[in-house]
């Protein structure tokens, strides 16, 4: 669609022979055409965005519909049937209905997005995602004008899902969105990984990436997406309201109650691998920051 996001990189950016120059190259192209990559950024995107490997990505997760350990869903996802997957957009939208999932496909554009991913655990990883914008899928449905929120919704399917047999969490898991930061551009609906269909355990057919706030609101697997004008209760936050924010934007300055945010562990790196610091909105500061300006970031967690 209209909005292409310039200050991302493809995987063939990455992974060429050349690849030292060809992400300068990119980089500087961003920075010369669009003014959007300061040096700190640039800096930044060169040095953190090698991509995990696709066995970090698929075997290391959280999904608790599958259960609660990091191997649980690489283990039991298979069991989710996706084809045939219905995706019901309603609420303040002017065409409200239930969309098949292969109809929406048809008709966006996906791209690939290299992206940091950033756990509230402090782990994080980059993943080359495969995805559309979601405002084109918003665009799609017509937003109202009174809409300020997006809810989204994964599916509730005990029978497949061997982890919503337990209360673990209020199924089905939710979580929300600013409509603003819903329409930002480099948030994407996630289709792929590398190329690939995206695999069960990170969230088939259709998973959210907001990739400046903590992982938990990446949503997976999403058979409902409800615009409203009022703030979601999203999931993390109804189950721990003072460790859990509706917000969750990565930053260092504001430490979970339990742990530091100020550094993470970045995955694949072995057992000896040194911490790195955590980048203010994970690195993404430049492109969101406006979205939060004059907002108390420690009130608003
Ligand atoms: N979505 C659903 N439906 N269920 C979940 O348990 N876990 C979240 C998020 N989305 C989760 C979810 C958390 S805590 C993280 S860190 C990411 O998914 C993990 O995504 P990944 O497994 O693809 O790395």
């Amino acid at each position: 669609m209209a909005h292409r996001w310039t200050n991302t990189l493809t995987h063939e950016d990455v992974t060429s022979e050349r690849l030292f120059l060809n992400r300068r190259q990119v980089m500087a192209g961003a920075a010369a055409g669009f003014g959007m990559a300061g040096l700190g950024t640039q800096a930044a995107a060169e040095e953190a965005l090698e991509p995990n490997s696709w066995e970090d990505i698929t075997e290391y997760n959280n999904f608790y519909e599958f259960g609660t350990g990091k191997g649980d869903p690489a283990a039991y996802a298979e069991a989710l049937t996706t084809d045939p997957w219905t995706v019901t957009i309603d609420g303040l939208v002017d065409r409200p209905g239930d969309y098949d999932f292969k109809d929406i496909m048809a008709r966006m554009t996906v791209e690939e997005r290299i992206y940091r991913f950033r756990c509230v655990e402090a782990w994080s990883m980059v993943i080359p995602w495969n995805g559309f914008e979601l405002a084109d899928l918003l665009e799609m449905a017509g937003v109202k004008a009174e809409a300020k929120f997006v809810r989204f919704e994964t599916l509730y399917r005990p029978e497949e899902m061997r982890g919503q047999k337990y209360r673990t969490i209020d199924w089905p898991y939710v979580e929300g969105l600013r409509l603003d930061e819903a329409l930002h551009p480099l948030t994407i609906m996630a289709t792929g990984i590398y190329g690939k269909t995206i695999p069960n355990q990170n969230g088939a057919p259709m998973r959210l990436v907001v990739p400046w706030k903590y992982g938990f609101k990446s949503i997976k697997s999403i058979v409902k997406i409800t615009l409203t004008d009022e703030e979601p209760i999203n999931t993390w936050k109804a189950l721990q309201a003072s460790e859990y924010g509706f917000y969750a934007n990565v930053n260092p300055e504001v430490d979970h109650p339990r742990w530091s945010q100020a550094s993470e562990r970045k995955i694949g790196g072995g057992l000896f691998s040194p911490r790195v610091p955590t980048l203010k909105f994970n690195g993404y500061e430049e492109e969101v920051a406006s979205l939060y300006e004059g907002m108390d970031l420690r009130a608003n967690f």
